[in-house]
C-alpha cells in the first residue's frame, strides 16, 4: 500500500482537484511523477513555444542568476536588458522601438494603458481619458486589465472596483450579423468602433485596445484581411491610440512575429508576454515610440507604473536566449508550416455532431462547440462541456485550453491548441487523435449524440 499523500499547502488555481504532479517536460510532452504521459496541446496557457526542456535557455538564465540576479531598474541597466530591447525592437513593426519589460501580460497592459493615459494628460489633452475594447476580448486579471475584458464570471466579486471601459462587439465571424461575409456588419468591418468613438466624443477617447487575431475569448477568431487597416485609419482619424494586445499572439504564434503583421499596420503601443520567454521565466513588454514616450521625457520623466521586478536581469536574459533559439531553428517559419499542417487535420473534426467551427491561423487553434451546427445553438452552460471535453481530453493524455461564455457571456463552449513550435506532423497527428478520442467521451458524459 502506498503511504497516503500528506495533505499539501498549494493553493491551488482550482480547489478541491486533485492535480497530476509533473516533474520533467520535453518539447511538447510532459511526464508526472508515476511516468505519465502528457501530449502538452496547448503549450499550457499558449506560452511554451519552444518546448519544454530547451538546455540553451536554462542555461542562459543560470548563468545569468550567476553573473547578476537583480538591480532595480531605477537606478541601473544591463546588458541583458540592453540586448533584449534592441532585439525587440528591431522585430516590432514601424517606430515601435522602446521596450519596457515586465512579468506578466495583464502588468503589460496596465502599463500600456496607463502610457496612452499619461501621453494625453501630458501632451494637454487630460480630457482623453476613455478606452474601448472588444467583446468578447481578455487582456487580464489586474483591475484595469480586467476592466478592459469582457470576461463577465471574473469580474464577479469585483465589479464594485472596476473602471468604465466602452465595449465593442468584436470581429467574431462566427456568431456576428455578417457571419464574417461582405458586406461586412459593423463589428467584422470596424464600422462599430468609429460610432462608439463618435457616440462617446472623440475629444474623450484616449485608447482603443484589441486582441489582434482572437485568443480564448473567440477561440481564435481571425478578423477579415480588411479589418485592422480600417481600424488603424479610423484611430488616425480620430486621435486615438491604437494598442495592439499581442500578450497571446505574439512572438511567432500566429506564424509571424506579430499578428498584425500579414496586415501592414502598426499600432501606436503593442503589448507582449506569454512566449517572449517561452515560459523559463513570466516575462512580458510593453513596446511604444519614441513620439510617445518623448512626451513623458519631455515632462514628468517617466512612466508613473513602478514596478520592483521589471527590467530584471534574468528575466530579459530568458527573453533574450528565446529569441535567439527561435531564430537559430528558425521555429516561427516552423510554426507557420505546421500551422498549416494542424488546421488541415482539424477539418476532419467538422464532421461531428458538436463541432460548430474550427479557426485560426498558425499554431493557434479554436474549435468551437455547439449543440446544433446548423442553427449555432450554443450547449446549455448546465453541460459543463468545455470542462468536460478538458477532463476527457487530460485522461485521454492532451493537454488543451478550454473556454466558455464567449456566445452570450454565459453560453458558449470552445477548446484551443497551440502546441510548441517544434511539434511534428506526427504529433500534430496524435493530438487530433487523442482530441477526437475526448469529444467522443465528453459526449458520452454528457449523453449528447456522437
Ligand atoms: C490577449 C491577452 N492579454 C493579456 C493577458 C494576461 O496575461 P497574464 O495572464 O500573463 O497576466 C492574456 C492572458 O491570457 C491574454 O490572452
Amino acid at each position: 500500500m502506498p503511504e497516503p499523500a500528506p495533505p499539501s499547502h498549494v493553493f491551488y488555481r482550482k480547489l478541491g482537484r486533485a492535480y497530476p504532479r509533473i516533474v520533467r517536460g520535453e518539447g511538447c510532452r510532459l511526464y508526472d511523477d508515476r511516468g505519465r504521459m502528457y501530449l502538452d496541446g496547448s503549450g499550457g496557457a499558449f506560452v511554451a513555444s519552444l518546448g519544454h526542456g530547451v538546455p540553451a535557455v536554462a542555461e542562459a538564465l543560470a548563468a545569468q542568476a550567476r553573473a547578476l540576479a537583480y538591480v532595480n531598474g531605477t537606478v541601473f541597466t544591463h546588458e541583458p536588458v540592453e540586448t533584449l530591447a534592441a532585439e525587440l525592437a528591431a522585430l516590432c513593426p514601424g517606430d515601435l522601438d522602446l521596450v519596457y519589460p515586465l512579468g506578466s501580460g495583464s502588468e503589460a497592459v496596465e502599463a500600456a494603458l496607463k502610457l496612452a493615459r499619461q501621453f494625453w494628460v501630458e501632451s494637454g489633452r487630460p480630457q482623453k481619458r476613455k478606452v474601448l475594447s472588444l467583446t468578447p476580448g481578455y487582456h487580464g486579471n489586474t483591475l484595469l486589465a480586467l476592466s478592459a475584458s469582457a470576461r463577465a464570471h471574473y469580474t464577479t466579486y469585483f465589479r464594485d472596483w472596476l473602471v468604465d471601459v466602452v465595449r465593442v462587439p468584436a470581429p467574431y465571424a462566427y456568431r456576428c450579423e455578417c457571419r464574417g461575409q461582405a458586406p461586412y456588419c459593423p463589428a467584422c468591418s470596424g464600422d462599430a468602433i468609429e460610432a462608439a468613438i463618435l457616440r462617446e466624443g472623440a475629444e474623450s477617447v484616449a485608447a482603443f485596445i484589441g486582441e489582434p487575431v482572437g485568443g480564448s475569448s473567440t477561440g481564435a477568431s481571425v478578423p477579415q484581411p480588411g479589418y485592422w487597416r480600417r481600424v488603424r485609419e479610423i484611430c488616425d482619424r480620430h486621435g486615438v491610440l491604437l494598442v495592439a494586445d499581442e500578450v497571446l499572439t505574439g512572438a511567432g504564434r500566429t506564424g509571424t512575429w506579430s499578428a498584425l503583421e500579414p496586415y501592414g499596420v502598426v499600432p501606436d503601443i503593442m503589448t507582449l508576454g506569454k512566449g517572449i520567454a517561452g515560459g523559463y521565466v513570466p516575462l512580458s513588454a510593453v513596446v511604444a515610440p519614441r513620439r510617445i514616450v518623448d512626451v513623458l521625457a519631455r515632462g514628468s520623466g517617466a512612466l508613473l507604473h513602478a514596478q520592483t521586478f521589471s527590467h530584471h536581469p534574468v528575466l530579459c536574459a530568458a527573453g533574450v536566449a528565446t529569441l535567439r533559439h527561435l531564430r537559430e531553428h528558425r521555429l516561427i517559419e516552423r510554426c507557420a508550416r505546421m500551422g498549416q499542417v494542424l488546421h488541415r487535420r482539424l477539418e476532419a473534426l467538422r464532421g461531428h455532431p458538436l463541432v460548430g467551427d474550427v479557426r485560426g491561423r498558425g499554431l493557434l487553434a479554436g474549435i468551437e462547440f455547439v449543440a446544433d451546427p446548423s442553427t449555432r445553438e450554443p450547449l446549455p452552460r448546465a453541460a459543463a462541456f468545455a470542462e468536460t471535453f478538458t477532463a476527457a481530453a487530460l485522461d485521454a493524455g492532451l493537454v488543451v485550453w478550454p473556454n466558455v461564455g464567449h456566445a452570450d457571456g454565459t453560453r458558449g463552449d470552445l477548446a484551443m491548441l497551440a502546441p510548441p513550435f517544434v511539434v511534428t506532423e506526427e504529433e500534430i497527428e496524435e493530438m487530433v487523435a487523442l482530441f477526437t478520442r475526448a469529444l467522443h467521451a465528453a459526449a458520452d458524459r454528457i449523453g449528447a449524440a456522437r
